[in-house]
C-alpha cells in the first residue's frame, strides 16, 4: 500500500472499533453518565462479525477448518452476516441453520452475501431432530469438508470480546467504566467484555439482560436449570432454552429481565429520541438498565452495548401493523 493512502484490504479489516455514543434523553432520570456501544458500525451490521471472524480464524489455525471447506452454523442471522462476509473473503462456502421466529430480513440479507439458508421450526426442544440446534449439527455431520462452528460452546466466541470488545470499552472510557450492561444470548459478548474488564477492575458490575421464557436469571440465581422458564416469546437474539458454554455464569452479578413489549417499544424510542436505529435486543438493554436505576450513582460510567441495527426489523419492531397484531402500545 502507497504510504499516504488509506484503505482496507477487505471488508473483514473493518470490523471493530466501533463508537461510544452518549445516550441523552431516553435515560435523562439517571443521574450517571450512559453510554452506549454501537456494535451496527460493523461492516455486517452487528456485534456478531467481530466473534465470527475469530471463530474461523482460530479454526483455520488448527486445521478444523480448510481451504475449500463449507461452514455450517445455527444462527438467528447476525453470526450468519459475519461468517459470510468472512467466508467470502477467505473463499469458504456458508450454510446457515435458523428458525422461523426470525425476520425474513435476515434470510434475505444472509442470501445476498451468498449464504445457503435452512429454516426449522422454533417452537421444538433443542434435542428434538427438527430443532435449529439439530438440525445444524447433522448437516456439519454429513456435508464432505465442512467444519460446523457451533457459537454457543465455540470458546472462540468469547476470546473475540476478550481481545476487542473489552479493551475498547476500556480504552474510550479511560478505565472509568463501572457497569456494563448486556443482552445475553450464547454469552460470548458478556463473558469476554466482562473477564477483561474485571481483570482490570474487579469492582466493575456486570449486568446480564434477559427475556421472559429463557433460563439464565433463575440459572443463575438458584443453580435451577427450570423447564418452566421456558416459552415462546418475541424479542430476538437474547434469552436461551440451553445453557451455552460460553456464559460465564461466575463473571455476571445481576440478571434483569425485560418483557417482548417493553423491549419493542424502547427500540423505537431509541431511534425516535436518539437517532439510533438499532435491533430489538437494544431496546431490551436499555430498558433493563432503565429498571436498574436505583442502583447508579452520580459518577458512575454505565456502558450498554447495542448489538445489531434496525435495518434487520423493518417489518416487526419498526412496523405499526405489526406492533398492533402482538398487542404492543406504539409509544408510551
Ligand atoms: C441481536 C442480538 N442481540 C444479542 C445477542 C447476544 O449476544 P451473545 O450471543 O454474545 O450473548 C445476539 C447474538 O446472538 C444477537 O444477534
Amino acid at each position: 500500500m502507497h504510504p499516504l493512502m488509506k484503505y482496507f484490504n477487505n471488508i473483514i479489516e473493518t470490523i471493530g472499533n466501533t463508537p461510544l455514543v452518549k445516550l441523552n434523553k431516553l435515560t435523562k432520570e439517571i443521574d450517571a453518565l450512559v453510554l452506549a456501544k454501537v456494535e451496527y458500525f460493523n461492516p455486517g451490521s452487528s456485534i456478531k462479525d467481530r466473534m465470527a471472524l475469530k471463530m474461523i480464524e482460530e479454526a483455520e489455525k488448527d486445521g478444523r477448518l480448510k481451504p475449500g471447506y463449507t461452514i455450517v452454523e445455527g444462527t438467528s442471522g447476525n453470526t450468519g452476516m459475519g461468517l459470510a462476509l468472512a467466508a467470502i473473503v477467505k473463499g469458504y462456502k456458508l450454510i446457515c441453520v435458523s428458525t422461523d421466529k426470525q425476520s425474513k430480513e435476515k434470510f434475505d440479507v444472509l442470501k445476498a452475501v451468498g449464504a445457503k439458508v435452512i429454516v426449522c421450526p422454533t417452537d421444538v426442544k433443542p434435542d428434538d431432530p427438527r430443532s435449529y440446534y439439530s438440525t445444524a449439527k447433522r448437516i456439519g455431520e454429513e456435508t464432505p469438508n465442512s467444519w460446523y462452528v457451533n457459537q454457543y460452546d465455540n470458546p472462540s466466541n468469547t476470546l473475540a470480546h476478550y481481545q476487542t470488545t473489552g479493551p475498547e470499552i476500556w480504552e474510550q472510557t479511560n478505565g472509568k467504566v463501572t457497569h456494563f450492561v448486556v443482552g445475553v444470548g450464547t454469552g460470548g459478548t458478556i463473558s469476554g467484555v466482562a473477564k477483561f474488564l474485571k481483570e482490570k477492575n474487579p469492582k466493575i458490575k456486570i449486568w446480564g439482560i434477559d427475556t421472559y421464557g429463557s433460563v439464565f436469571k433463575k440459572y443463575h440465581e438458584t443453580g435451577i436449570f427450570d423447564e418452566n422458564e421456558i416459552y415462546p416469546y418475541v424479542t430476538e437474539g437474547i434469552g436461551e432454552d440451553i445453557i451455552p458454554k460460553n456464559v460465564d455464569f461466575d463473571l455476571i452479578d445481576k440478571f434483569e429481565k425485560v418483557t417482548d413489549e417493553d423491549a419493542a417499544i424502547f427500540t423505537r424510542k431509541l431511534a425516535k429520541e436518539e437517532g439510533i436505529f438499532a435491533g430489538n435486543s437494544c431496546g431490551a438493554a436499555v430498558k433493563g438498565l432503565i429498571q436498574l436505576k436505583e442502583n447508579f450513582k452520580k459518577d458512575d460510567v454505565v456502558v450498554v452495548l447495542l448489538h445489531d441495527s434496525g435495518s434487520r426489523y423493518i417489518g416487526k419492531i419498526y412496523n405499526d401493523e405489526w406492533m398492533k397484531k402482538n398487542n404492543f402500545k406504539l409509544d408510551i
